[in-house]
């Protein structure tokens, strides 16, 4: 077992390790799978992210070697792999079915692939002890599955996937079979045993929340095309499209024109205000665009904002809207709101509650004023 080696720190050390190049792959002449090209870094969790359908599953599988890529290469440590056999790739995939045998027991499940490999008896043993210490099931290693919680099934089907010392570790959406409580759990337990082995995953799921947690960079797929790749956090604050804005977390879009296009600041007129954003773009005047705004960046409050409120005097009249709360939900840590806005858009809106009394309670049907930081925008011109 190597050292711990933090998948975020792994990301940005930047060894690139697979590396996937103009990767295609057609079912009966319709692209699952187009043109993908992307680096993955050793050590990293590299999650695929994309609604059903848009071929995260296929990509994995060509990694796997259960599909043969209708183009392009796929290289792992300097090595050309799309010839070799599944079962000759030092890459072990783990199915979202986990796929446990439920006849064996917990320890004759993890041992079952160092069998069929034919290593010496003591080997097998020092290792499954190995891996059920690592996924702390010591006590459970002649129980049968079923006698198994789902969380701790998981980590059986990781244990398993790991006994063969992979350099590659793939993973299937792994929490899909679990609830939400357990399945937060189950992402921390299964990112710190990731990153206690030290072994590159590549995870595909269709949940942002598991990929924004556990990743250490995201690849935002939409048919069969990876959109964006980053880190969580670019991801969610600098999406450069439409799409991974909408797709990733909550968002309020305002489409319109630019008016005025400097060096140093642009500003944007839409239906519902002129926004003012205190940094460049790559775009000019007269050009479509998208202002792209977080409920979260946004604040509200009964009166007009004054001067001091605000982020600098030239967003005095820009960046803030007024309409009427249409709907409120109160979550206990934070309230969402939905302010109907002249044009007829609702803008989400949601705020912390820290205070457990608040002093001014918003209720439905109030007219409020929304504003915001113009450095917390990104104008998408795709
Ligand atoms: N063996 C196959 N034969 C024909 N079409 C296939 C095959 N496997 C996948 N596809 C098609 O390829 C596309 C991508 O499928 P894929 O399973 O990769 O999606 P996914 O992103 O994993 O979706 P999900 O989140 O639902 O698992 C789909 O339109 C699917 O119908
Ligand atoms: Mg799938």
């Amino acid at each position: 077992m190597t050292t711990a080696r933090p998948a975020a720190a792994a990301a940005e050390s930047g060894q690139p390790f697979l590396l996937i190049r103009n990767l295609v792959k057609e079912f009966d002449g319709v692209r699952a799978v187009n043109d993908v090209s992307v680096t993955i870094n050793k050590g990293e969790i590299f999650a695929l992210l994309g609604s059903s359908g848009c071929g995260k599953s296929t990509l994995l599988r060509m990694l796997a070697g259960f599909e043969t890529p209708t183009a392009g290469q796929i290289t792992l440590a300097g090595q050309d792999i799309v010839s070799v056999p599944p079962y000759q790739r030092p890459i072990n995939m783990m199915f979202q079915s986990y796929a446990l045998f439920p006849h064996l027991s917990v320890w004759d499940n993890i041992a079952f692939g160092l069998r069929r490999d034919g290593l010496p008896a003591d080997e097998i043993a020092a290792r499954v002890e190995k891996m059920l210490a690592l996924v702390q099931l010591q006590a459970y290693g002649k129980r049968k599955p079923h006698q198994l919680s789902g969380g701790q099934q998981q980590r059986v089907a990781l244990a398993r996937s790991l006994a063969k010392r992979p350099q590659l570790l793939l993973l299937d959406e792994p929490l899909g079979a679990l609830d939400k409580k357990l399945r937060e759990r189950t992402q921390m337990e299964l990112v710190n045993i990731i990153e206690q082995v030290g072994v590159t995953c590549v995870m595909v799921t269709h949940d942002q929340d598991e990929a924004m947690s556990m990743a250490s960079r995201i690849a935002v797929m939409s048919e069969g095309r990876i959109l964006q790749v980053g880190a969580p956090g670019e991801i969610y604050e600098t999406p450069n499209c439409r799409f991974v804005a909408d797709f990733i977390g909550s968002v309020n879009m305002f489409s319109g024109h630019v008016v005025i296009d400097e060096p140093d600041h642009v500003t944007v007129a839409t239906p519902d205000c002129q926004h003012y954003i205190p940094h460049g773009i790559t775009g000019t005047e007269g050009m479509e665009v998208a202002v792209a705004v977080r409920p979260e960046k946004i604040c509200i409050q009964l009166e007009e904002p004054g001067l001091e409120q605000r982020a600098s005097a030239a967003e005095q009249g820009h960046n803030c809207v007024s309409g009427v709360i249409s709907a409120l939900a109160y979550f206990g840590n934070e309230t969402h709101y939905h302010v109907r806005l002249d044009s007829g858009m609702d803008l989400k809106v949601s705020r912390t509650n820290a205070a457990r009394h608040d002093d001014e309670r918003l209720r439905r049907d109030q007219r409020v004023f929304a504003w915001w930081d113009g450095a917390d925008v990104v104008v998408l011109t795709s």
